[in-house]
């Protein structure tokens, strides 16, 4: 591999130039290896969040980044893979749900998860509060419950894509996260690395989400599509909203609780409507002709979340960790919700303890926010908008003025948005 000197890299990057694929391939090794600094690397993703990347540059991004890792191969498992990634959002349990239903309709769901960090909420963090339930799974343990169960939702192994877990860890200290190419190639990277045949993206736009407008969310949902079909992955987004948390819980032990709920036919009918929409997408990505909604309704995909819960060491059946203190806030004028604001409800479950502040932070599971209001909904002075739930009561305050500040009461019904924006094949 030819020898480049990193300020040279960053300075071609800053004047606005493209990057050879010799120097980024050099650069992302070199990172990984510790040979070019994390102050350099900072520069450079700095000078790529101002300056942008061409698709080329950005492809070649990725494939370094695959190359810094592993890539598993999932050629033993008979049944169609189909996973599912969303960008993160506030009260987005949807993997939980989902990753059973889609098995049970016939794929097999390799779902890699993550951790939440800041106000958005963490798959693995919510799964954790099921008593036993163990997010670390060998390559051979995963590729084996994947088989017998057709659904694993799990950490990402240390082997795959490493480039991406030091480069990710660096960008969230140094304000460069919200960079389309940056953003596109580290959720790619892991996905072509962990060698699932299908995948729908959720991209999330609004306040709760990286993407703040349609028109970035468009630009980063074709660029994750352009690179996962280039890669041989059938790829397609949905743009979906995310101005409003996702259902009416927002935790860890909460929102288990309101996926369980809708695995048994219940559950609020937003989280319901995105489940089964993602659930078709999947599907049909994979070549399978079925009909999730009726399988939902058969109590097929619980009993696979039964058995995918097992598989891990956790008990389906055990009561989940609940709160010490709760808090109920109250409407204090008649009126119309007109609405939730999801980054102000995110930010308040995080003060109540349901996520972390630094990466090696424990979170509390029994933590969160319950929405017992929706935009649209009437209500009068004294009705409770929402209760807020922490271990340690002296969380609750902080929390309490950034959630009362998220919920708006008005006089007129809103124009309630759409759930699924866009879709981009
Ligand atoms: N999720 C990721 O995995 N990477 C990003 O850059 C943003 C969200």
């Amino acid at each position: 591999m030819s020898e480049f000197a990193a300020v040279d890299v960053i300075r071609a990057k800053r004047d606005g130039h493209p990057l050879s694929d010799a120097q980024i391939d050099w650069v992302v090794d070199a990172y990984t290896k510790g040979i070019v600094a994390d102050e350099q690397m900072s520069a450079l993703a700095m000078a790529i969040l101002l300056r942008g990347m061409t698709p080329a540059e950005i492809a070649r991004w990725t494939a370094a980044m695959i190359a810094s890792g592993e890539r598993l191969d999932l050629s033993s498992v008979t049944r169609p893979t189909a996973d599912k990634h969303s960008t993160g959002g506030v009260g987005d349990k949807i993997t939980l749900p989902l990753t059973p239903l889609v098995a049970a309709c016939g794929a097999a769901v390799p779902q890699l998860s993550g951790r939440g960090l800041g106000h958005t909420g963490g798959t693995l963090d919510k799964l954790e509060s099921i008593p036993g339930w163990r997010a670390q799974l060998s390559n051979d343990e995963f590729k084996r419950q994947l088989q017998d169960v057709g659904a694993v939702i799990c950490a990402a192994g240390e082997g795959l894509a490493p480039a991406d877990r030091k480069l990710y860890a660096l960008r969230d200290v140094t304000g460069t996260v919200e960079a389309i190419p940056l953003i596109a190639s580290s959720i790619m990277s892991k996905k072509i690395a962990e060698g699932t045949g299908a995948l729908v993206l959720d991209v999330k736009v609004g306040s709760g989400a990286f993407m703040k407008d349609l028109e970035s969310a468009r630009e980063l949902a074709r660029t994750m599509v352009r690179l996962g079909q280039d890669s041989g992955v059938n790829t397609i987004a949905l743009l979906t909203d995310m101005s409003t948390p996702l259902g009416l819980a927002v935790g860890n032990a909460v929102e288990v609780t309101e996926s369980v709920e809708v695995l048994a036919g219940g559950g609020p009918a937003d989280v319901v409507e995105l489940t089964l929409a993602l659930a078709r997408e999947m599907l049909t990505a994979a070549g399978i002709d079925a009909d999730p909604a009726k399988v939902l309704e058969s109590g097929a995909a619980m009993d696979t979340w039964r058995a995918m819960i097992r598989a891990q060491g956790g008990d389906p059946e055990a009561p989940l960790p609940v709160a010490r203190e709760t808090e109920v806030l109250r409407a204090t004028a008649d009126g119309v919700v007109s609405s939730v604001d999801a980054y102000g409800i995110g930010l308040a479950a995080w003060r109540l303890g349901a996520g972390r502040a630094r990466k090696e932070d424990p979170v509390s599971f029994g933590a969160g926010v319950l929405l017992k209001v929706r935009p649209g909904d009437e209500v009068r002075a004294g009705d409770v908008l929402l209760e807020l739930r922490a271990d340690d009561p002296a969380r609750i305050p902080a929390a309490r003025d950034e959630a009362a500040e998220a919920v708006v009461i008005g006089t007129e019904p809103p124009t309630l948005t759409k759930l699924v924006l866009d879709r981009i094949a």
